[in-house]
């Protein structure tokens, strides 16, 4: 795994056993905060509660300071250039895919494809392999909890091939009912798509065994890893997994740049989702032949900086660790499920056994709109509306939940203050 820098935080690696509670001592915790300067702001004159990871996380400063000087002092085009400035660029791009294939333990960094993100990672995946290889009365299996992300592609694509989209239902609880899964395969079962960690519910699917199910009938499984990649330790080759996508910006990096990472003998008879420059190898007016993977699935100028950023973002990761960001996270979700579920009238939407630190909850009638808008008033900022899993909202029927969300640089503090903001909504409505 990758070495920890010299401006990393400095944490033990052992849980602290004076705060049974959480991995993080209490100065562990101030000198991870420390590093996130947007967490010393304030918003409508309070400390702000920073409650939105879940659809971005904040940067610390090494990442910030990465991605300062590699504008200031290294940029230029990569793959492109004999000069020195295109040639270190692209070594610090190249070095950056490397991280990410140790990170998420892949075998070769030919795997590690960088994309604008977890959206434009399933869309490749849909027209790369979908658009070759499903047709009419093929079956795609998705699950009711997906995120809008994971479900549109499959229906354009269903729609174009005449192909037949199944969903896995899930429980009161949200968790995926496996025995229904199980049913829904036959001979004309072609792809399953699912997520790692629901984004609306946080419910953390059971996906190694799912995916060894689909195996058995010979189907690829791409997971989306948007919630649990800055969450959990992943491994895509011990979850066997075919394809893994997810974003930067939910793990403390820049916008713009996520990852695909997919089998490579997968990447190998995929056809290329974008024509371009870089994902040649020579073009006439007559015949393209197309790079090598990764490259065939990298076409045009890239987000070099925000690629080199993500490096750094790894890095800062897994200086904390994994396990210790997991454990510190999970003592969060339940010292806060815990305290809602005191408050009379709020109700948590998703309440599965295996949950990643994601509170999504309803409040009497309030409308999860004016709780969020409220909540804002404290300095708090949670996520309110439908989350874009509509699905989810229609299962529960409910129209939208309020949802907080937690990161590692959270603390209990932060917790008491939401339950209060909370109560303050309450004495609002009454
Ligand atoms: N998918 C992101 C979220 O859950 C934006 O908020």
């Amino acid at each position: 795994m990758n070495v920890r820098a010299k401006n990393q935080p400095q944490l033990s690696s052992t849980p602290n056993h004076a705060n049974a509670t959480s991995a993080f001592s209490a100065s562990n915790i101030e000198r991870i905060r420390a590093d996130f300067p947007i967490l010393q702001r304030s918003i409508h004159g309070k400390p702000l509660v920073y409650l939105d990871n879940a659809a971005s996380s904040q940067m610390p400063q090494q990442v910030i300071d990465r991605l300062a000087h590699y504008q200031t002092h290294e940029h230029a085009n990569i793959h492109r250039g004999v000069h020195t400035l295109s040639q270190n660029a692209t070594t610090e791009y190249e070095n950056a895919r490397l991280k990410v294939m140790n990170f998420i333990g892949a075998k070769e960094s030919r795997e590690i494809i960088f994309t604008h993100g977890t959206t434009e990672g399933i869309n490749l995946v849909m027209h790369g392999y979908g658009r070759r290889f499903i047709g009419e009365g093929d079956e795609i299996i998705i699950s009711a909890m997906e995120h809008h992300s994971n479900i549109v592609p499959w229906q354009m694509l269903c729609e174009e091939k005449k192909a037949r989209l199944r969903i896995i239902p899930m429980n009161d609880a949200g968790e995926l009912l496996l025995d229904e899964y199980a049913k829904l395969f036959n001979k004309n079962t072609k792809f399953v798509a699912l997520t790692h960690v629901s984004n609306a519910l946080g419910t953390i699917n059971p996906v190694r065994e799912m995916i060894a199910t689909a195996h058995q009938y010979g189907a690829p499984v791409l997971l989306d890893g948007a919630q649990a990649a800055p969450h959990m330790a992943v491994n895509v080759q011990d979850l066997d997994c075919d394809f893994y996508v997810f974003s930067s910006h939910k793990m403390c990096g820049p916008t713009g740049v996520g990852i695909l990472y997919g089998k490579a003998a997968l990447l190998e008879k995929m056809q290329p989702y974008q024509g371009g420059g870089d994902m040649i190898l020579n073009v006439t007016f007559e015949r393209t032949t197309y790079n090598d993977i990764p490259h065939k699935f990298e076409a045009g100028t890239p987000a070099i900086a925000a690629g080199i950023g993500l490096g750094a973002a790894i890095d800062y990761i897994t200086a904390i660790g994994l396990e210790n960001i997991a454990a510190h996270e999970q003592a969060l979700l339940e010292y806060a499920s815990e305290a809602a579920r005191s408050i009379p009238g709020l109700k948590i939407i998703g309440t599965a056994q295996h949950k990643a630190a994601v509170l999504s909850f309803i409040l009497d009638d309030i409308h999860p709109h004016d709780i969020g808008t409220l909540l804002d008033q404290e300095g708090i900022a949670v996520r309110a509306g439908h989350h874009c899993a509509q699905p989810v909202m229609q299962r529960f029927g409910i129209p939208a939940t309020a949802r907080a969300s937690f990161a590692f640089y959270n603390t209990f503090e932060e917790v008491d203050a939401l339950i209060a903001g909370i109560h303050t909504v309450k004495k609002v409505f009454a």
